[in-house]
């Protein structure tokens, strides 16, 4: 574990909310360590070591029901604060004696007005005119306070919204604080954290660099690492970290796939080889790439071959590097949580995401994940501690199989090149334009589709290129990005006459759900 053992820390338990995630975020953008916690992590030894807090989830099961997943019953009797939030505050109200009703004619999902009854720590600041707008999703409602506690705030359908047992320092909460939807939730985490946990200890990510750095040197000792690089945050934020520490016994790979935007891979190789000084190694497998990939247009065809033969290129290329022990790998928290998820229910599949987590078991080699804990936004913080040029520690995340899902059918050395062109034209504006850090993800892609245009006085038939610019905050949900006027009519003109084969230009205007970011 990398959190020093002075932090206090806040814990949050899970019990399987789509937006669990979220709270824990919440809480660290509050510059305190918080973790998730799995019902059978609670049960745990010692896990309550320096908690100042314990933050019950929500989740899709229901009190009313017989089999209710539940914690320990002496967590009620650590004189540590607590906070249930929806299915956590019902949880709250059946330990205490509160009656939970289940009815769906009072059911609330979205936005609801609330309006306060009382004064609270928990809500000093929160209301506006002693209303504010929640985020709502619930079937069950408390209808018989529990004992011991008093009602704050209510809506129209849910008269007990938020309660709190004041002696105990335990309040629950029906509505979502921790997504942004609900106006001002943040003040409800830095009341609980700071007015009612009384937290002190702040934790800073700078701090982390040099506890990660040390407990690199401390496991890899005088062994060899390897690492596949792309480019991309996570993997260079590794990078950089394993380098501090063990210097050139970290050997990194490249594989250059041919289906990177335009330039980035080699110059990304160059910063880390000249600037950096890093023991990097290009491997240009285009060729192959292209062969492999010959008329397959099945997007999830396209990802197993690419994965499959990333896994070959690397073991072929780790093989020559003598003595490697380790192979170290930018997995972050989000991938930790949602691997071992608190129900134990999976949901379905809808593409998937081929990631260098892929690796065979059979290379016999330890794993390091030195960013194991940390979300994506934390990572980019690292980065720049790490001294990571910013035009790589703000870049756009970009999927494993690259431009082969952003070229829909199939895919061709032409089609790659109209692209490679077009989407550099867009990153370009975006980045001349300030507009690229306000956005989470952009990309050009290239449907399959040819339309007739006319330029001079010649009729033209050439392919329509979609551009996609949306902002999320973990990549599970997002909005397409409003664009000032004029911008991309710029835009269009700019590809259509800059890049041949481009005739047609649109702008993807649907959210994820129900569409999602890439394409394919
Ligand atoms: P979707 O399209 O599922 O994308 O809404 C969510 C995020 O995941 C990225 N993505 C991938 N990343 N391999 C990856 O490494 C993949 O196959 C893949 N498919 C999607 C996508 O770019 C977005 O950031």
């Amino acid at each position: 574990m990398n959190q020093d053992t002075k932090n206090d820390k806040i814990i949050i338990v899970d019990f399987g909310s789509q937006v669990t995630k979220l709270i824990a975020r919440r809480i660290r953008e509050h510059k305190v360590f918080s973790e998730i916690l799995t019902l059978k992590d609670v049960k745990k030894k010692n896990v309550f070591e320096n908690v100042k807090g314990i933050i019950l989830s929500g989740g899709p099961a229901s009190v009313t029901k017989n089999k209710l997943p539940t914690i320990p019953n002496e967590l009620f009797n650590l004189n540590i604060p607590i906070l249930g939030i929806c299915y956590g505050l019902q949880l709250i109200t059946k330990h205490f004696k509160g009656k939970v009703k289940s009815t769906a004619k009072k059911r609330e999902f979205g936005r609801v007005e609330l309006s306060k009854s009382k004064n609270s720590l928990l809500i000093k600041g929160f209301f506006k005119k002693k209303k504010s707008n929640v985020w709502m999703s619930h079937q069950d409602s408390v209808y018989r306070l529990p004992k011991g506690f008093i009602k704050i705030a209510s809506t129209k359908e849910s008269t007990m919204t938020i309660i709190e047992n004041k002696k105990k320092r335990i309040y629950g909460i029906q509505f979502h604080p921790e997504v942004t939807h609900t106006e001002n939730g943040n003040i409800i985490f830095k009341n609980f954290i700071f007015n009612i946990c009384k937290v002190k200890n702040l934790w800073e990510l700078k701090y982390e660099k040099k506890k990660i750095i040390k407990e690199i040197k401390n496991l890899v000792n005088k062994d060899k690492v390897i690492c596949a690089l792309s480019g991309g945050v996570d993997s260079s934020v590794v990078a950089l970290l394993m380098h501090k520490a063990i210097g050139k016994r970290l050997k990194c790979i490249m594989v250059d796939t041919g289906l990177m935007r335009k330039n980035e891979f080699k110059s990304t190789y160059k910063i880390f080889k000249k600037k950096y000084k890093l023991n990097v190694k290009i491997v240009n497998a285009s060729q192959i790439y292209l062969k492999t990939l010959k008329n397959v247009s099945d997007p999830e065809k396209k990802r197993k071959i690419i994965g499959n033969l990333f896994i070959k290129i690397f073991e072929k290329e780790a093989q020559k590097f003598k003595n490697v022990k380790f192979l170290a790998q930018g997995t972050l928290y989000p991938d930790i949580i949602e691997s071992r998820s608190a129900t134990g229910s999976k949901t379905s599949k809808i593409k998937s995401h081929h990631n260098v987590g892929g690796l065979p078991k059979d290379m016999n080699l330890k794993l390091i994940e030195p960013l194991k804990e940390l979300f994506k936004d934390e990572v980019r913080v690292l980065g720049n501690a790490c001294g990571l040029i910013k035009s790589i520690s703000n870049r756009h995340p970009f999927p494993g199989p690259g431009l082969a899902i952003r070229i829909i059918g199939k895919i061709t050395q032409e089609k790659v090149k109209i692209l490679q062109e077009a989407d550099y034209i867009f990153i370009e504006e975006l980045i001349k334009n300030k507009l690229y850090d306000k956005i989470w993800q952009a990309y050009a892609a290239l449907l399959p589709v040819k339309t007739v245009g006319v330029m001079g006085d010649s009729r033209t038939y050439e392919y329509i290129c979609l551009l996609r610019a949306v902002v999320s905050e973990d990549g599970m949900s997002a909005d397409y990005f409003s664009f000032p006027k004029n911008f991309l009519d710029k835009i269009s003109n700019k590809i259509v006459n800059g890049v041949n084969g481009i005739n047609r230009v649109v702008y993807d205007i649907t959210s994820k759900p129900p569409s999602t970011i890439e394409l394919e």
